[in-house]
């Protein structure tokens, strides 16, 4: 399985000296003293999930988990979604009020793989399930589809335990496909995508979706035809 780490990118830090930059530069600075603890975060769920990986593979032969990537928000996104809400840019209001600061983002083989991860993490006594938001029962009418948790996991440091929040998204390949280009998109059109784009990417999402639950019928049919030839 891959496990990709994310950098926070420091290079977005930019030291001139207008009045947002200074505020961001603050921001940049601050947010390394508890970046560590959002990484450290990220690595407890992320070796929570690799070990449900190795069980499910010794019980059924196979991997839920396709890939997972792991990120801290940067300073440069922590400050842009700070002033999005309207909210003071600085890192106790960063830490008060965004829950996405740690990201872990886990791609699974078939629809079920997911509910199955979902449920077996949050069985879990030390994970505090804090939000769920199921985009695949109630996907956004753009056509996006995942399911969202945050989680709160335990953190041990030498002197300190903390409980930090997690976002983590969990979807098939085919939903991380089509929301990979669809944020691409969005991103290289610099500004709002024409309706017949929106229109589009919606359809393309349906067929996904349509194509997601036919690959899943396909594994129950090719497991029901091998038991009855094994029989
Ligand atoms: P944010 O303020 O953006 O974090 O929204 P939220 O707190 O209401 O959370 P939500 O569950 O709506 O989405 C959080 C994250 O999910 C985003 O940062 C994206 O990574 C992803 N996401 C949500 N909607 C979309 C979408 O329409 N397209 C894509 N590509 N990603 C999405
Ligand atoms: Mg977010």
């Amino acid at each position: 399985m891959i496990i990709q780490r994310i950098p926070i990118k420091l290079d977005e830090l930019d030291t001139s000296m207008t009045p947002e930059q200074r505020e961001l530069a603050q921001l940049a600075k601050d947010y390394l003293r508890v970046a560590l603890m959002y990484e450290s975060a990220t690595k407890e769920v992320a070796t929570k999930l690799d070990i449900l990986n190795d069980e499910f593979q010794a019980l059924h032969s196979r991997n839920p988990i396709h890939s997972i990537q792991c990120r801290v928000k940067s300073p440069y996104s922590v400050a842009e979604k700070l002033r999005r809400k309207n909210l003071a840019v600085d890192v106790q209001t960063a830490q008060d009020n965004l829950f996405d600061l740690a990201g872990v983002r886990v791609i699974c083989s078939y629809i079920e793989d997911i509910y199955t991860i979902a449920s077996m993490l949050c069985q879990q006594d030390d994970i505090h399930l804090v939000r769920q938001r199921d985009y695949i029962q109630n996907p956004k009418p753009n056509g996006y589809h995942s399911l969202h948790l945050i989680v709160t996991v335990p953190v041990f440091f030498s002197d300190k335990k903390r409980y930090v929040p997690v976002e983590i998204q969990i979807r098939t390949v085919a939903m991380d496909f089509w929301a990979t280009l669809e944020h691409d998109i969005h991103y290289k059109s610099k500004g709002p995508v024409s309706e017949e784009v929106v229109r589009e990417l919606t359809a393309c999402a349906d067929v996904i979706n349509q194509t997601d639950i036919r690959m899943q019928e396909l594994y129950h049919k090719t497991l029901a035809d091998k038991e009855q030839n094994d029989e």
